[in-house]
């Protein structure tokens, strides 16, 4: 089976890649395993191929219909659409995001319907798709109303990939994830990056800013459980999707206060003590407006689940990170 990830060289895909290799397989639509013979990974800039002979890193522009003709073709039979601009860079710079996050998801689309053979495409979508005033538990059909640049591209591209799938041009699924923390490495251009470095900085015996009050809540998913849902929702039967291919993935509900709760019970007062709270009005308005909950029957119907305990998260990320406690 040829595998295919754009934004392979990113966080998710990175780590994505790494479990597909290690696992091997991937279930095929039928719920066979199929030996994954060579996985592409897409990227702007240079994939780690982790020394694999299956894996192809491919440099290229996902907006340039030339680089995904490159990429996919008609044994493309697995695609995870990862590449993307993240929030707060698609709301600093419009044509870009417009460009990466719609324009060429789009394209995307287009290409696997040029090839005519209705390969799986998952797509990751995000809480900002919703906003504004919101119940206390988002529904599946709470009306999507994003208040940022990058929902809105994600909720298009939502609605093109289930129109692709209605018309069976693709067999596609949108996986809607929650934040993701704790995110290792550096902090991103995302309104929500503080969602992890008010966690890894601390840990790592930093100092942290907290630009949200203490009582904004957030949905959030840690990335081993991530990475568990891509492949998990890329096997789903498609026909128990049916006619709407949009999922809402099951998380945790935390507030910050919470977060920080967690972290002292896992690594203590001098750890808290690294946060800083300092208000920031541009990413408070943005991450605001995502919704702290939302009903992920549907999700936990077809077998996804998330985590239950946000402490765990942070013990997951301790472990995975070989992280030492100071
Ligand atoms: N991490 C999260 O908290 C989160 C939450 C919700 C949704 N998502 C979505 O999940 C996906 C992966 O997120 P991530 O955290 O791994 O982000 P990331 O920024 O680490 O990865 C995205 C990758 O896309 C690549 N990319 C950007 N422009 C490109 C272009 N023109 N051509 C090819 N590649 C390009 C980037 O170089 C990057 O490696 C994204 O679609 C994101 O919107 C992430």
């Amino acid at each position: 089976m040829k595998v295919l990830i754009t934004g392979g060289a990113g966080f998710l895909g990175q780590r994505l890649a790494r479990e597909l290799l290690a696992r091997g397989s991937l279930k095929d639509p039928q719920g066979a395993p199929q030996a994954i013979t060579e996985l592409v990974l897409l990227d702007v800039v240079q994939a780690n191929n982790f020394g694999d002979k299956r894996v192809r890193a491919e440099v290229g522009d996902i907006a340039k219909r030339s680089v995904l003709e490159r990429v996919i073709d008609a044994q493309t039979s697995a695609i995870f659409h990862l590449a993307a601009v993240v929030s707060g860079q698609a709301e600093a710079d419009f044509d870009l995001g417009m460009r990466i996050n719609l324009d060429a998801s789009r394209l995307l689309l287009e290409v696997c319907r040029q090839c005519g053979h209705r390969p799986r495409v998952l797509f990751t979508s995000s809480v900002a798709v919703y906003g504004g005033e919101l119940p206390d538990v988002v529904q599946n059909d709470t009306a999507l109303n994003p208040q940022s640049s990058y929902g809105a591209q994600k909720a298009i591209a939502e609605l093109l990939l289930n129109d692709y799938a209605r018309r069976g041009f693709v067999d596609g699924r949108v996986l809607r994830l929650p934040t993701i923390s704790v995110r290792p490495g550096k902090p991103n251009a995302a309104a929500s990056s503080f969602a992890s470095g008010i966690i890894r900085e601390p840990l790592n015996g930093e100092a942290a800013v907290c630009p949200v009050a203490g009582s904004t809540r957030l949905w959030l998913l840690s990335p081993r459980k991530a990475i568990e849902s891509l492949i998990a929702g890329l096997e789903l039967d498609s026909a128990a999707l049916g006619n709407q291919r949009v999922l809402n993935l099951p998380g945790i509900s935390v507030s910050v206060d919470e977060m920080v709760a967690a972290l002292r019970e896992v690594a203590g007062d001098a750890a808290t003590a690294r946060i800083v709270f300092e208000p920031d009005a541009r990413v408070e308005k943005i991450v605001g407006s995502w919704p702290g909950r939302w009903d992920t029957s549907r999700a936990e119907g077809l077998g996804l689940s998330g985590e239950r305990n946000f402490a765990d998260v942070i013990r997951s990320y301790i472990e995975d990170e070989h992280i030492q406690l100071r």
